[in-house]
């Protein structure tokens, strides 16, 4: 039978996936070669265990963030808003549709557009049509839309945003040019007035000085320790 329950995915399976595994091998290999004899070296391993049991550390922390922390992010960066229900939203690199669903979900007669280029490395069952059954499992496919669309170059038209959200999406634009060319498309997009909300776990103070240096408002939040792992920084943009 059909799960009716909507899955959200695991964040970059990759990495945690070779985490555990790097990590389980060198716990292995203290266990049970905790002297190494090469000839007439003799290689003591047992202080590697810091090591492996860090990277298993690390993974299962990763893990917990997809399986829980996330939706207390989710639910943390929707609370930024002071919604009114009428607002036309854009979540950036929705994957599987977290905040564009959440978005949705605290939506009257506004819309929830979701836009995304479905990198299969960075969420498990990355694709358009997970989002889209999630939308419908969720009961909001009526306010939802999705697109295939590259933040760094936006096919909507100038203000055209109250409110945008992206977490965990613009690291994965590897040089900094290209990150600082996705701000100034959030900032291109989102109405004069409107609000976006940026998380992230690295690069949350270059996407600063980007907004104030485009001439926006911006207030950057702490990190998220308990919650988040690695732990996301969140930076909130008034245009
Ligand atoms: C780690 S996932 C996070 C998904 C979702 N925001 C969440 O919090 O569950 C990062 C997402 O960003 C998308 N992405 C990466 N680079 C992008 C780009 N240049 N434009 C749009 N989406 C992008 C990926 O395909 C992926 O779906």
């Amino acid at each position: 039978m059909e799960s009716n329950k909507p899955k959200y995915g695991i964040d970059a399976p990759g990495v945690i996936r070779n985490l555990i595994l790097i990590g389980a091998a060198i716990c292995c290999i203290v266990i049970f070669f905790p002297l190494v004899k090469i000839g007439s070296v003799s290689i003591d391993t047992r202080g590697l265990i810091w090591s492996g049991g860090g990277c298993v550390f690390g993974g299962v922390l990763m893990l917990a963030y997809s399986l829980y922390g996330k939706f207390k992010h989710r639910d943390r960066m929707l609370n930024y808003i002071a919604w009114k229900g009428g607002e036309q939203v854009l979540d950036v690199g929705t994957g599987k549709g977290l905040l564009m669903i959440g978005a949705a979900k605290r939506l009257t007669t506004g819309k929830s557009i979701g836009i995304d280029i479905w990198n299969e490395e960075d969420l498990s069952g990355n694709n358009i049509q997970n989002a889209l059954a999630n939308a419908e499992i969720e009961g909001v496919s009526n306010k939802v839309e999705i697109k295939n669309e590259n933040v760094m170059d936006m096919s909507f038209a100038d203000d055209t945003f109250d409110v945008i959200l992206t977490n965990m999406c613009i690291h994965n634009i590897y040089n900094i040019e290209g990150r600082k060319t996705a701000c100034k498309e959030i900032g291109r997009v989102l109405k004069t007035g409107g609000t976006a909300v940026v998380s992230d776990w690295r690069h949350v103070k270059e996407y600063n000085r980007n907004f104030r240096e485009l001439g926006f408002q911006t207030q950057l939040l702490p990190a998220r320790y308990l919650t988040t792992f690695p732990a996301i920084t969140t930076v909130i943009v008034k245009k």
